[in-house]
């Protein structure tokens, strides 16, 4: 990058206010270049995000509507044939994946500017390519190494890699791609036919995780997508908060948390060295340790590449967070009632990235490394993606200028994001963990 094309894309990448000065020296230019991200949910989340009132939210059209009252009577049903109430994790499970019903099961937009919210992969290629060098300098040291991706979104990470991977002559084995939605599996493929028509021989599907995967595997934003139980701490004990009706809407209800959850709460107690205040309420996952475990048994050499929004047990449940890190996101506006408009709104959770580093050493894994989105895209070769910027046209450079922005900047996606790469066997550390660690702050 010559001297005068770093000057514009540094000026444009350091103005993070919408009418900070000389960034093209042209205000029309500039709102070019900020129009595209700005206002649009990069799932979660950026720091001055306002969250909403549930009577701002927009209204679903008709079908959406119609499609939220089926998956809502499906919930009552099952609420009703448990009894009276179902746990929150149940309720998650069956507002994202009921089959043919759930928000990522069924056929809702999700991604993007037409849908609920954006994710690093469809914010910039450059983000695919930056994860391809990093898998490409495990799979070097790896005989007939392979990818492993978990819940692929709309396939666009897939594909931004596959081409990465040809550019730098490191093309796997194969290309695996585990997704749990049966309707996102199908729009994978069709992007992949579309968009990287001469990789789709390397792409299969798989319903299972494989056995003695040897290779990297990654995982974009899925650790938040798993159901979360929700408790909240009542004098001497804690309750687990379910789900029931009330006048045939869904309402929170407390029971005394079952052993499995009061023992993990206790553990993430003992972590904090006191006990929750009286009714504070928060978010366990019981589904990633177990997802974790998963990954530990499949990984036989090489390493697991986790991006996420999360951030380490201490800060998770720090004493003033009492009220968790649960958000639902519906057309671009986040908000905390996971009730309204089940199955056509994402339900999320932060991740606590001390709870995947414990399970993974209880799993056999090494941590290789833990550092924010940031700090993974500056170490692991976005210089070298953004060698070739001073010969793009302007208002490619601005685009491009505005996508690097919303992925490092610390008010957008850079702090907030991690990566935690978890390995097996002799593995070279990637170059994104080399000079930036944040391990033992989890
Ligand atoms: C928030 S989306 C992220 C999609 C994509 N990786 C991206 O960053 O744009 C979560 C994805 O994980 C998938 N998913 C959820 N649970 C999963 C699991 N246990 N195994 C594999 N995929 C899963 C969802 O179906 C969805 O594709």
């Amino acid at each position: 990058m010559n001297g005068d094309a770093r000057a514009v894309f540094v000026k444009a990448c350091h103005n993070s206010g919408p009418y900070a000065p000389g960034c093209t020296g042209n205000k029309k230019d500039f709102a070019v270049e900020c129009r595209l991200w700005h206002g649009i949910i990069l799932k979660d989340f950026v720091a001055h995000m306002q969250y909403e009132q549930t009577p701002s939210l927009p209204i679903p059209d008709e079908s959406s509507a119609a499609h939220s009252a089926r998956v809502a009577d499906h919930i009552r049903d099952s609420i009703r044939s448990a009894g009276g109430q179902i746990s929150f994790a149940e309720f998650m499970h069956e507002a994202l994946y009921a089959p043919g019903l759930g928000y990522y099961s069924a056929g809702a937009t999700k991604f993007g500017a037409d849908g609920d919210f954006i994710t690093a992969p469809e914010v910039s290629t450059v983000y695919g390519n930056v994860v391809a060098r990093q898998c490409a300098e495990v799979l070097a040291g790896i005989d007939a190494g392979g990818v492993l991706e978990f819940g692929a979104g709309t396939g666009k990470l897939a594909a931004d890699m596959l081409q990465a991977f040809a550019r730098l002559g490191a093309m796997p084995t194969a290309y695996k791609i585990l997704e749990v939605s049966a309707d996102l599996r199908e729009r994978q493929e069709s992007l992949l036919r579309r968009e990287v028509p001469q990789f789709v021989d390397k792409v299969s599907w798989l319903t299972d995780m494989p056995e003695n995967h040897r290779g990297v595997i990654v995982a974009n934003e899925v650790l938040d997508a798993l159901p979360v139980e929700r408790f909240v701490r009542r004098s001497d004990a804690i309750f687990q908060l379910g789900v029931g009706l009330q006048n045939n809407e869904f309402v929170p209800v407390e029971r005394p948390a079952a052993a499995l959850l009061a023992a993990a709460v206790a553990d993430i107690e003992a972590d904090m060295g006191a006990r929750f205040a009286d009714g504070f309420v928060s978010e366990v996952s019981l589904a990633v340790p177990a997802w974790i475990a998963d990954i530990g048994d499949c990984l036989r050499r090489g390493v697991a590449f986790l991006f996420d929004y999360g951030l380490s047990r201490r800060e998770y449940y720090a004493p003033d967070r009492s009220d968790g890190w649960l958000r639902c996101h519906f057309r671009h506006h986040a908000h905390n009632d996971p009730y309204i408009y089940p199955g056509i709104q994402d339900i999320t959770t932060w991740v606590d990235f001390s709870a995947v580093a414990g399970a993974a050493v209880s799993n056999g894994l090494d941590i290789v490394g833990y550092v924010t989105q940031s700090q993974f895209l500056t170490g692991g070769g976005l210089n070298v993606e953004m060698e070739n910027f001073a010969a793009l046209p302007l208002p490619q450079q601005l685009e491009l200028s505005s996508q690097i922005k919303t992925l490092t900047l610390p008010g957008e996606m850079g702090e907030n994001f991690k990566c935690i790469a978890l390995g097996r066997g002799e593995v070279p550390t990637p170059s994104a963990f080399q000079n930036a660690d944040r391990t033992r702050t989890l």
